[in-house]
């Protein structure tokens, strides 16, 4: 923990002190990761249930930075089904991104750690635990089981290159033994055609400025496809593109999910966005989940008090109101977490008991999870008492 002098400031020792231990701490990680040749049996593992693309199982992601130790996702814990897709949903800073890039071992090294936990990757005939995968071993998964569609496509596309050099490149790195250069360029067309781009000849002789957001999104896609990933990862691939050309997009993933049985890792902090595409949804806050459940279960019967939170902020058409709700306060600093639940200074449910440790994680259905003191002891979510009552 990092001592501050009296005007809140680290003082230069102190500094030196902390980069001293996290250099210790992240070299020992680093080096377990850098090693060549480690044998497969160090990071095969089984999946808990084979009917799974994913499996994060007590997942802890820290950053150790100057000023302390950020523990940006601290014990998550969720699945993504094969086929399916799970929406990540939650405010700003919750740790959706970092829970995504610790799959694809894409953190900022060597600050960022996973430090405790597995992520079991399903391969078909054998599963890998992608914590223990040796960077060596991380190139092959990445791009040809998992791949990413990032939010903002001009920084992902190399603005220098033509857009067919740039999908090739993909395909020959991963997908390319035994293919001639006619062959990649076909294939290339092919996806370009896949994701809805109608000019596929003209736009692969194009620079990435000479098309719009949407197309520019549309090229991501094909990228992320090429090598027919199990898991593709969209880290809110909608927010930067207009209303419009989002349903356009949203409408393609879920059509090409359909076609290729993929399975998708939605990130988003657009609920409706959720709504639309996910057929799970997990809720995170702090860097932890508050709630998980079936899309059904979280907008029908949503029950932690921050998912109610959610979704009364969320605007609905027909409905008038002088203004909208905003859950009150902000999100805790993520250096110094407070021992008991991390959403008890802005929630407006609160119990006596609230102030004991962080609350369990408690089944209310077969698939609906929540981590609150309101449903200790077998209490029921207030909707579903309405529901029992009507
Ligand atoms: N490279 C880094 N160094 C230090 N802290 C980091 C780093 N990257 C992320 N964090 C911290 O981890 C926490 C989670 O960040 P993350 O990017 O996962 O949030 P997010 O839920 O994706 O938010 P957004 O909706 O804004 O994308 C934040 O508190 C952030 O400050
Ligand atoms: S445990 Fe208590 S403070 Fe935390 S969300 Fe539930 S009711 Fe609110
Ligand atoms: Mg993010």
């Amino acid at each position: 923990m990092a001592k501050k002098n009296a005007e809140g400031y680290l003082s230069a020792k102190e500094a030196r002190r902390i980069a001293r231990e996290n250099r210790k701490i992240t070299n020992a990680f680093e080096k377990q990761r850098k090693r060549k040749k480690v044998p497969e049996s160090e990071y095969l593992t089984e999946m808990h249930d084979a009917g799974n693309a994913v499996e994060f199982d007590n997942l802890h992601t820290y950053f150790y930075t100057d000023e302390g130790v950020v523990k940006s996702v601290d014990g998550v814990s969720f699945e993504v089904p094969i086929g399916k897709t799970v929406g990540v949903v939650g405010e700003s800073g919750c740790g959706k991104s970092v829970t995504s890039l610790s799959l694809m071992q894409l953190l900022q090294r060597p600050q960022g750690q996973v430090v405790e936990g597995a992520i079991r990757l399903n391969l078909g005939d054998k599963a890998y635990d992608v914590t223990k995968v040796p960077n060596e071993k991380m190139q092959e998964l990445r791009g040809n089981i998992v791949s990413m569609i990032f939010q903002e496509p001009m920084t992902s596309l190399n603005p220098v290159f033509r857009i067919g050099d740039q999908v090739d490149e993909v395909i020959a790195l991963h997908d390319g033994e035994g293919k001639s250069k006619a062959e990649i360029k076909e294939r290339t067309i092919e996806l370009l055609k896949m994701v809805g781009i109608a000019n596929s000849e003209g736009v692969y002789r194009m620079f990435p400025h000479e098309l719009s957001g949407g197309m520019r999104q549309r090229v991501c896609i094909a990228i992320a496809l090429a090598c027919n990933p199990r898991v593709i990862i969209a880290d809110e691939p909608t927010t930067a593109l207009d209303v419009t050309i989002q349903a356009q997009v949203l409408d393609l993933l879920r059509n090409l999910k359909e076609k290729i049985n993929s399975s998708i890792m939605f990130i988003t902090h657009d609920l409706g966005v959720i709504a639309e595409m996910a057929d799970y949804v997990v809720v995170m806050y702090a860097g932890r989940i508050v709630e998980k459940g079936t899309a059904d279960e979280i907008f029908s019967h949503p029950a932690h008090p921050y998912t109610i939170g959610l979704m009364a902020s969320k605007p609905v058409v027909g409905q008038k109101v002088d203004k909208l709700y905003s859950i009150p306060g902000k999100v805790p600093n993520p250096v110094n977490m407070p021992n008991y639940c991390y959403f008890k200074d802005r929630c407006e449910m609160c119990l006596e008991e609230c102030s004991g440790e962080y609350p369990r994680e408690i089944q209310i259905s077969p698939t609906h999870f929540v981590s609150c003191y309101r449903y200790y002891d077998g209490k029921q979510s207030d909707a579903d008492k309405r529901k029992g009552e009507q």
